[in-house]
């Protein structure tokens, strides 16, 4: 028999997904693993074994012994889950439309285009480690692998980049120009001494004199989620509560970054908020998914915890997974018919796994 189409599945209300789900994982038992991001939705996040920041997650996978990895998140992370689990695990993503748009920011065409052309004014190899932000495709990661470059999270930016300026003089870092930034910036690393790379202008829109004396060059990427966020924001709130304690993620805007008192990951700002004295209130910079679950978890606390942008600002594509799609996925598993299989090539896997590497090697 076929596998089963997602149709059916769209007819279903959450609820009746709901006892799906829990049958299904029932009659899998441990060949199965779930694995759900900060940002999914409450209905999908239940339902996740493990979850966890994008670094949390990769080591969840590596250690997973399940035959089937369902990544509930998008497709970067499940990319990253095939490439550091055993070759006869199975990577799986709900629905395959959940990418990352920053990811897309940047494609192998433009990076190896950038290459060449820093090539023509620096020795790139001799000169520059490539580190590419571990939203980003595989066969950027498998770029890093080529180049003597790495792969950093939100988590280990900053060991990840000590590392990568103990190789090389100066870093190309793609595709988030912001958490490049602010973490050269917590590092010590002079704004001046950090240019834009526009990857839609020959030479990046710099001049030669501007590469030869930069230290960071900074893909022009960005999150559409963070970007939304803005000091004003801050200084409106404060102005009505000025005792609010302010945590951003680090894909924030360089000026947010600098108006708040935390900066980090999405397990970070969980486990600052969880350990914060009671009777806190706290204005959070990231996905609302994320902040809505911390105001129900720790409000029984007297901890108020507040959206830091007036209009809703969710991860489109994180949200693409529902209950539908999750249901579907394990019902196929449990007729034996694997959907949306996320494999990466083997060469490219190799590559990127070596990026990896180095990466779980120099994180905390
Ligand atoms: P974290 O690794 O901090 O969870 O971030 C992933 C992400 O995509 C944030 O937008
Ligand atoms: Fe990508 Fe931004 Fe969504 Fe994170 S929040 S997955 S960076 S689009």
């Amino acid at each position: 028999m076929n596998a089963v189409t997602i149709q059916p599945y769209a007819l279903l209300d959450d609820a009746e997904c709901e006892q799906r789900i829990l049958a299904a994982k029932d009659k899998l038992g441990d060949r199965l693993v779930i694995l759900g991001h900060h940002y999914q939705r409450d209905e999908v996040f239940k339902h996740a074994d493990f979850s966890g920041d994008s670094l949390k997650l990769s080591r969840q996978a590596a250690q997973s012994s399940a035959e089937y990895i369902v990544f509930c998140g998008v497709h970067f992370m499940a990319e990253v889950a095939d490439i550091l689990s055993r070759p006869d695990q199975i990577s799986i993503i709900p629905d395959l439309a959940a990418g990352c748009s920053m990811a897309d920011m940047a494609d192998l065409a433009h990076v190896e285009k950038a290459w060449r052309e820093l090539s023509e004014v620096l020795d790139a190899d001799e000169q520059i480690t490539p580190v590419t932000y571990i939203n980003s495709a595989a066969d950027l990661k498998a770029f890093c692998g080529r180049h003597q470059g790495i792969v950093c999270t939100s988590t280990n930016a900053r060991h990840v980049l000590d590392w990568a300026f103990n190789q090389r003089e100066k870093v190309l870092f793609f595709p988030d120009q912001h958490l490049g930034r602010n973490t050269g910036y917590s590092m010590g690393i002079d704004l001046a001494d950090m240019v834009v790379w526009d990857y839609d202008k020959p030479m990046g829109g710099l001049t030669h004199e501007q590469i030869k004396q930069a230290k960071m060059i900074l893909w022009k990427g960005f999150c559409s989620v963070h970007q939304m966020f803005q000091p004003e924001q801050i200084d409106n709130f404060k102005a009505k509560y000025p005792e609010t304690k302010i945590i951003a993620h680090p894909e924030s805007p360089f000026e947010v970054c600098q108006k708040s008192d935390y900066v980090g990951s999405t397990e970070y700002i969980i486990n600052t908020i969880a350990n914060a004295e009671p009777h806190t209130r706290w204005l959070v910079a990231t996905e609302l998914n994320l902040v809505n679950r911390l105001h129900d978890q720790f409000k029984h606390q007297g901890k108020q915890v507040h959206f830091m942008s007036p209009t809703v600002c969710m991860c489109s594509t994180m949200f693409r997974i529902d209950p539908q799609h999750l249901a579907w996925t394990l019902e196929n598993l449990v007729e034996g018919h694997v959907v949306n299989q996320i494999s990466v090539p083997q060469l490219v896997a190799g590559q990127a796994k070596a990026a990896l590497d180095r990466m779980l090697e120099v994180s905390p």
